[in-house]
């Protein structure tokens, strides 16, 4: 079986797009794959975070994915942090990493032109994803765009290490979710919904209240020729409606259109917004119960010794090859 392998940023919120684009994919991901999910808290200290809120973020994150579908026991699932060998890794990449190349990396431009104190973990992020990738020899790596230049990079250095001191590391793959359904924004669906979206009165968090989101739903905008038709260049509001209640019904595009072909604007929103609040409420549901129980630890402890020992033996041939042994 190809392994698969990505990592979560905890930075807090999940959007209905999230749910709809990345997970719902790797929900399906875990039936095909050796499916490794991790939460990427080593990452997220490369910018300032309240250490109380990081840690309860890792963990919010972990029962969400879980009340999400993911299975603990399709998938390995770890916490960074708890495994000491990905800086161990990383190290090693970032001796054999140009620093030309790292600067070239778009995210670090985007981000150090917009804190005024950046750190160093800022430029060197990409080499401890890179270590993420190649300790467990993924093939595929599952990705958002902004993050497919760090993929290619680690390809990079692992072609580049492979040929300076022999067969060591599988070149991964990225996977970007083009052909998944993209979810606009509610208040303006030409644009991405996004967490960071400055009005979120188009945006739908999965933790968002019921009622909030069934208002947010009834009050996206559509046009005025009142048809529902799918045709997202023309009629974008209606075409998301159609996206998201499809996506979540699994239907097909044309049957939910051909369903709704007689009813106006708002019976549509109607029924979107009580698909979504059902789907929302059930996730909700198991959320709350997961972070009552012990599942996450239970999963997190199983995910890091199983991927320590994994790690262990990647590293220790490394050093070797590197000559960091006595
Ligand atoms: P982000 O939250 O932007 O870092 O994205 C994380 C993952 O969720 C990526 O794989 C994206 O493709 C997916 N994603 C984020 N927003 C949307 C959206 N509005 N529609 C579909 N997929 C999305
Ligand atoms: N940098 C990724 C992001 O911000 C998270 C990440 C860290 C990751 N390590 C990874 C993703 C390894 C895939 C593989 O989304």
């Amino acid at each position: 079986m190809k392994r698969l392998l990505t990592g979560l940023q905890p930075s807090g919120e999940i959007t209905l797009g999230n749910l709809i684009g990345s997970i719902k994919q790797m929900v399906e991901y875990q039936n095909k794959y050796d499916s490794f999910i991790f939460v990427a808290n080593m990452h997220a200290i490369t910018v300032n975070q309240d250490p109380t809120i990081l840690k309860e973020r890792a963990r919010n994150l972990v029962a969400l994915y879980l009340a999400c579908g993911i299975d603990p026991e399709k998938n390995t699932i770890y916490l960074q942090s708890d495994n000491p060998y990905h800086a161990n890794l990383s190290w090693v990449l970032e001796c054999n990493t140009y620093f030309g190349e790292a600067g070239r990396m778009t995210q670090f431009k985007d981000k150090s032109q917009k804190h005024k104190n950046f750190s160093v973990g800022l430029f060197t992020y990409p080499m401890l994803m890179a270590a993420d990738i190649l300790l467990y020899d993924a093939d595929y790596v599952p990705v958002g765009i902004d993050q497919k230049q760090h993929v290619e990079l680690t390809r990079d250095i692992a072609l580049r290490f492979n040929n300076k001191y022999g067969e060591t590391f599988k070149i991964p793959e990225p996977i970007i979710p083009s052909n998944g359904a993209k979810i606009t924004d509610l208040q303006d669906p030409t644009k991405k919904m996004s967490k960071s979206a400055e009005n979120l009165k188009g945006t739908i968090l999965v933790l968002d209240d019921i009622n909030a989101t069934r208002k947010k739903i009834m009050s996206a905008v559509t046009d005025s020729d009142n048809q529902v038709k799918y045709d997202p260049l023309n009629k974008p509001g209606i075409s998301n409606l159609l996206t998201i209640y499809s996506v979540l019904t699994n239907m097909e595009i044309k049957d939910v259109e051909n369903k709704f072909k007689d009813a106006n604007y708002g019976e549509l929103k109607k029924n979107v917004a009580d698909v979504v609040c059902n789907t929302l409420e059930s996730i909700q549901t198991k959320y709350k119960e997961i972070l009552n129980s012990n599942l996450v630890d239970e999963v997190l402890d199983k995910g890091k010794v199983k991927t320590i020992e994994l790690a262990k033996k990647k590293v220790e041939e490394v050093f070797n090859k590197v000559g960091l042994t006595r």
